[in-house]
């Protein structure tokens, strides 16, 4: 795996989301960049953003050169994965990518910090960032996993619309201002539908049990990359993965409801003492509750409500929360760079 003592760093989506938190992890966390390029589209070139680098101006992606870039975290779509990665990897740049492009590419490794961090060293040029759900999920599941073997994950996943980007989070501010001008109409059932076509129905004030896409049996693809991803992760391919993905009105923070079991009975002091001293994470008890606001901001995957299983004994239950721009997305891309230093 080639190593980098001060690399060039360029972010690939600087402008959305995810990106302008990958750009100010980068800064929090002293990451050693020699320099740091930004890139989006067209519509945001030129731009001048200030960085702990000095004022960088975003380049249009598509003009722009990747040779002398060391390590390019992307964050623009997959679509952008697709067409510039390859491009850059040519250019010999190793590309850490947040899209869903390349996670179930055999030659790709798909990792998250602190949980199967070796993977990592059979890179070919490509890493993988996992799906924001899957990473929350798979932060609390892994050390269980290594402890006691992981068979079955039935997972509730709750949403927030960030996982949308930029767009998710305009639509519900809007909404919440639409319906709050008219409570009365949230509970006499005649409310006005709200400008915006990013779900399919309204998110404020409201809960969609439909996040993604229908796909394959009637479960989204986000529903698909629990499943898959999970696997990948844990490196065992016949875990029984039974995921409901639901997109809640909270601007930050995915919030996984999980029972789960394993090759041999779990019970709760066994589950504290694994969780407990599990990096990147803290155990809440009942009186401290993890919450979207909670996890907003922070790095640290916020696990609760741990409970032996009733319905079906010998399993663990938990509620695990986590915030989606940074552990779900930019935070892990960061870590993943933290990876590829001398
Ligand atoms: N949000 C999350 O929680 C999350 C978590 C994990 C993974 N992801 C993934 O991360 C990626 C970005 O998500 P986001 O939430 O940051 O989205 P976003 O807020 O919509 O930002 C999209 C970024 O991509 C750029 N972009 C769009 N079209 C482009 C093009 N044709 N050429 C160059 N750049 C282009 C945008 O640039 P302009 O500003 O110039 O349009 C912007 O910088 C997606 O692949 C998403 O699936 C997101």
């Amino acid at each position: 795996m080639k190593t980098f003592t001060n690399p060039s760093v360029a972010i690939v989506g600087a402008t959305g989301a995810v990106g302008t938190t990958m750009l100010s992890i980068l800064e929090e966390r002293g990451f050693p960049a020699s320099d740091v390029r930004l890139m989006a589209s067209s519509r945001s070139a030129g731009r001048v953003i200030d960085t702990k680098w000095g004022g960088v101006e975003v380049e249009d992606l598509e003009s722009a050169n990747p040779s002398g870039i060391d390590i390019a975290l992307f964050s623009a779509g997959g679509a952008r994965s697709r067409e510039y990665a390859p491009r850059f990897v040519s250019a010999g740049t190793t590309v850490i990518d947040n899209s869903s492009a390349f996670r179930m590419d055999d030659t790709v490794p798909l990792v998250v910090a602190q949980v199967n961090d070796d993977a990592i060293r059979t890179h070919e040029g490509i890493v993988a960032n996992p799906n924001c759900t899957t990473m929350v999920a798979m932060m609390a599941a892994g050390p269980l996993h290594q402890a006691a073997g992981l068979r079955t994950l039935f997972a509730t996943s709750y949403q927030s619309v960030s996982g949308s980007g930029q767009t998710g989070i305009t639509q519900l501010a809007a909404e919440i201002d639409h319906f709050g001008s008219d409570r009365e109409s949230l509970v006499t059932g005649n409310w006005v539908e709200p400008d915006g076509e990013l779900y399919a129905r309204p998110i404020g004030y409201n809960v969609l049990p439909l996040a993604g896409s229908v796909a394959e049996a009637g479960y989204t693809d986000e529903e698909w990359k629990l499943v898959h991803e999970s696997r990948k992760i844990l490196e065992r391919d016949d875990i029984a993965v039974e995921p409901t993905c639901v997109r809640v009105p909270v601007m930050v923070g995915h919030g996984i409801s999980a029972s789960m079991w394993f090759d041999r009975r779990v019970d709760l002091d066994e589950a504290v003492a694994v969780l407990g001293s599990a990096p990147g994470m803290q155990l809440w008890d009942d009186t401290k509750v993890p919450t979207p606001l909670d996890s907003a901001g922070i790095d640290d995957i916020l696990v609760g409500r741990l409970r032996e299983t009733i319905g079906f004994p010998g399993g663990i239950s938990l509620f695990a929360i986590g915030d989606n721009l940074r552990k779900g997305a930019a935070l892990n891309a960061v870590q993943l760079a933290e990876l590829l230093l001398e």
